[in-house]
């Protein structure tokens, strides 16, 4: 099947190129030329496992390819996915600039019917707002052509992208038109073999089930953080209730890790938007604001910490720091907190020397050179005279460190731990004040 996708972003780029693996024939349409350019030479703009061989494989067979000719783009595939950006606006609500302009430029060039899907993150709503666009597009240019709006939203996950494409739990289809569904049906095929994962629904209820989705995720973790926050006032530990209530099936034990706080390119933008849309059909959405605020005084925890620890001025002090990325496996920085550490420190007159396995490029572009950030070769580097170890990302090979090459590394043992990697008893046993998130126990030895 001919399929074009617009945006090559973290979406558009992995979908396209999971589908020009089953098959399928995708042409991808950026405007940024020099990111086209780069991916014709096998440069891949971001860190994904496995998407590099999977782009460079398919481009090789010609059956995945970039241009920036939005024309060729739409003439290409009778299924048109739009998979830019919607950037927050100002107050947070989405901004669909990018996706009303591709509905623009698919209706202006357009010579038969076509199938436009919503892949991105987008409002309910949006799907009409690009029809509405489309069919002024086309009035304008005078032409009876007739095309269909679909609401597709997608569920991957950074750091595992390629396999959740290639093996999604759910494909939800929202859609007026029975007829599109039997080409979505052949569409993902592929994906579709052992049992049927399309969900099928109105076009409101999908573009809805993606911010639900989000949010129910975004809520077990600041709910966490609530808990860990009261079990480490109780002397409780956290950890321990986790695995209480993970138990439960009811429950379950994804997504219920306490830590120093959600970041990323979804939550925090889809936490906001769909405050946002509430607050534009005049209701009050208390929980999810809750969610939010839970969160934002939660990426306070380590610099509160640490000045609990050293005192509200850092000035000549250095801090260890592992981990920049929002999660492992990704070098995204968006919204992590790392950030709000780095820049709380900052503040307060202190230095930071910090490592991470893949996002060091991403925070030398973020922050440029700066005589406070020392970006190091390796964990043990970064470690060299600080005062004390910080951890905001848990990166596997964080998991089992030697501790006597921390302890006699830095000026004094302490570690503060913003995803609970190590037990707070032996860590004391072995000679460090550790701070951890929602340890009673470990936070009465300090
Ligand atoms: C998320 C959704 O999982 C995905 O379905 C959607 O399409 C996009 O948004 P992603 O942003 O890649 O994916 O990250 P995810 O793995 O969900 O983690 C988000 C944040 O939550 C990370 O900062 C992570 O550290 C944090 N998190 C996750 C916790 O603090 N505790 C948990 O138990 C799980």
């Amino acid at each position: 099947m001919k399929v074009t996708v617009f945006g090559i972003g973290y979406v558009g780029l992995v979908q396209a190129a999971v589908l020009a693996e089953v098959g399928h024939d995708v042409l991808c349409i950026d405007v940024d030329e020099n990111k086209v350019e780069n991916l014709k030479k096998g440069i891949i703009p971001i860190y994904e496992p496995g998407l590099t061989p999977l782009v460079k494989q398919n481009y090789e067979a010609g059956r995945l390819n970039f241009t920036t000719n939005a024309e060729e783009g739409v003439n290409h595939g009778v299924m048109q996915f739009i998979a830019v950006g919607t950037p927050p606006d100002e107050d947070g609500s989405a901004d669909l600039k990018y996706v009303t302009a591709v509905a623009r430029t698919i209706a202006q060039h357009m010579n038969e019917h076509k199938v436009v899907l919503d892949k991105s993150t987008v409002p309910v709503g949006t799907a009409d707002r690009v029809r509405g666009v489309m069919q002024e597009t086309l009035n304008a240019r005078g032409v009876d052509l007739t095309f269909d709006v679909v609401s597709n939203p997608e569920f991957l996950k950074e750091g595992a992208a390629v396999s959740d494409c290639m093996r999604p739990e759910r494909i939800v289809v929202g859609t007026d038109n029975e007829e599109v569904v039997e080409l979505l049906r052949e569409l993902y095929e592929p994906f579709n073999r052992n049992h049927d994962r399309l969900i099928l629904m109105d076009i409101r209820s999908a573009e809805l089930t993606k911010y639900a989705a989000n949010c129910m995720l975004a809520t077990k973790i600041s709910f966490m953080n609530e808990i860990s926050n009261l079990a480490e006032r109780l002397g409780a530990d956290i950890e321990k209730v986790r695995q209480g209530i993970g138990s439960d099936s009811r429950i379950g034990y994804h997504f219920i890790y306490p830590g120093c706080g959600y970041g990323g390119s979804c939550f925090p933008k889809d936490v906001q938007a769909l405050i946002r849309t509430a607050e534009t059909i005049g209701y009050k959405p208390r929980l999810l604001q809750a969610v939010e605020d839970v969160n934002d005084d939660q990426k306070m925890k380590l610099p509160g910490f640490i000045k609990r620890h050293f005192g509200d001025n850092l000035q000549g002090k250095t801090f260890a720091l592992w981990g920049l990325a929002f999660k492992p496996n990704t070098d995204d920085m968006r919204e992590a907190s790392s950030r709000v550490l780095m820049e709380t420190l900052w503040a307060a007159g202190a230095t930071v020397q910090a490592f991470d396995p893949e996002a060091m490029d991403e925070a030398q572009r973020i922050y440029g050179h700066r005589a406070d950030l020392k970006l190091m070769g390796t964990k043990e580097a970064a470690l060299q005279g600080a005062d004390a170890l910080v951890i905001c990302t848990e990166w596997q090979n964080f998991r089992a460190p030697d501790f006597d090459v921390i302890k006699n590394a830095l000026k004094q043992p302490v570690i503060f731990d913003g995803r609970n990697l190590y037990d707070p008893e032996r860590t004391s046993k072995r000679g460090f004040v550790y701070y951890a998130i929602g340890r009673g126990a470990s936070l009465q030895i300090a």
